[in-house]
């Protein structure tokens, strides 16, 4: 028998998460963002489960792109931060990747390439985010340019959101505004919305949407939870127990020995910790599914293993299974236990941890 964590992936309740960022965003085309390893489940069996039914996927590097075309994926790919060197150039050209174009050194490179390259390219605006994108005020110019350069095959206009996660916010109301009054005249077509843009600001729904979280069945938003949102975990991250002692009132539990146990009690350890992606500042009390019931972690969690407090499962053995987010179990719960983001529990669940499709 081999170690029992493993990752379980739905492809149904992919599918449906795609059907609910269509159900919300009904005009707009779908661009799937499948960077980060597609959030930790594989980006090429993200790319290949949703096939045809996304419009477009997004991720971050040519190497990316070209993994996603060996894949078998045809549809159009947006390399999220375009290009890092002009050698790449070619390659984009020969696999149909299209670029994001977020600075003057990129741009230049375009215009200087050749004009057999025929490149489509998304042209990054910046409305408060702060992180890549031209200034609103040079856009129209840079269009200019690319509009009038044989290299460029088409163009279309991406920003991104900063806050958009918090309802009825005033940076984000000032985002779309800024967003399409510097496209106004330009004819083009128009992308700012993620998946918070998505559930929360039809305004931003525009011709593109670029969901990412909620296609992985996990809340962007502050005050909704991804169940209330019709969401599905497409991750279950789960493991067994691999022992269950009687420990005595005042034994300490696991490194550091600062988690006593308050009573005689029964303590399982389950297999998996922070060297497979669980996150090592999950204080005691962080839930956990037992048998389907929640149990409250107990110590700190070790490289392959986390110890469990069964006292309302005097009952459980070794062999149990054991889940550590996802069905039953939100990630977002688990990612504000640990006091971090769901974004980041499903990417770092590592290469070890082997993914199982059900
Ligand atoms: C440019 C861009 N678009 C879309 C997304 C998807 O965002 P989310 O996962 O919040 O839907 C991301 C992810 O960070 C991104 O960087």
């Amino acid at each position: 028998m081999s170690r029992p964590a493993r990752a379980l992936l739905d492809a149904g309740a992919l599918k449906h998460n795609l059907q609910q960022v269509r159900l919300h965003a009904k005009r707009a085309r779908v661009m799937a963002i499948v960077k980060a390893n597609g959030y930790g489940h594989g980006f090429a069996w993200v790319a290949q489960t949703l096939g045809e039914s996304a419009d477009a996927f997004g991720v971050s590097s040519l190497e990316e792109g070209m993994q996603l075309r060996e894949a078998g994926v045809t549809r159009p790919v947006c390399l999220l931060e375009g290009f890092f060197t002009v050698g790449e150039l070619p390659l984009l050209s020969k696999h149909r990747l299209e670029p994001v174009i977020h600075h003057d050194g990129q741009l230049k490179a375009i215009l200087q390439a050749s004009p057999m390259l025929k490149l489509a390219v998304w042209i990054k605006v910046d409305t408060g985010m702060h992180r890549l994108g031209f200034s609103p005020v040079v856009v129209s110019e840079v269009v200019n340019q690319l509009r009038s350069d044989s290299t460029v095959a088409g163009i279309r206009l991406m920003s991104h959101f900063a806050r958009a996660e918090f309802p009825d916010d005033e940076v984000t109301r000032s985002q779309i505004n800024e967003f399409t009054s510097v496209s106004r005249n330009l004819e083009l077509e128009l992308s700012i919305a993620n998946s918070a843009g998505i559930l929360a600001w039809p305004s931003s729904h525009l011709d593109w949407v670029r969901p990412g979280i909620m296609l992985y069945g996990a809340s962007p938003l502050v005050d909704k939870n991804a169940e209330r949102l019709g969401l599905k975990p497409v991750m279950t991250l789960e493991s067994a127990l691999i022992a269950v002692h009687a420990r005595k009132k005042g034994d300490a539990i696991g490194y550091g020995g600062d988690w006593h146990c308050p009573e005689d009690m029964p303590v399982g350890v389950t297999a998996i910790g922070y060297g497979d992606g669980y996150p090592r500042h999950a204080p005691p009390g962080t839930p956990v599914l037992v048998n389907g019931r929640r149990v409250p972690t107990v110590g700190r969690v070790s490289m392959d293993m986390i110890t469990l407090d069964l006292r309302s499962q005097p009952q459980a053995k070794i062999g149990d299974p054991v889940v550590l987010w996802g069905r039953g179990l939100p990630v977002e719960e688990v990612a504000e236990s640990a006091g971090t983001l769901s974004y980041e529990l499903l990417c770092h669940v590592t290469e070890r941890i082997p993914r199982v499709v059900v």
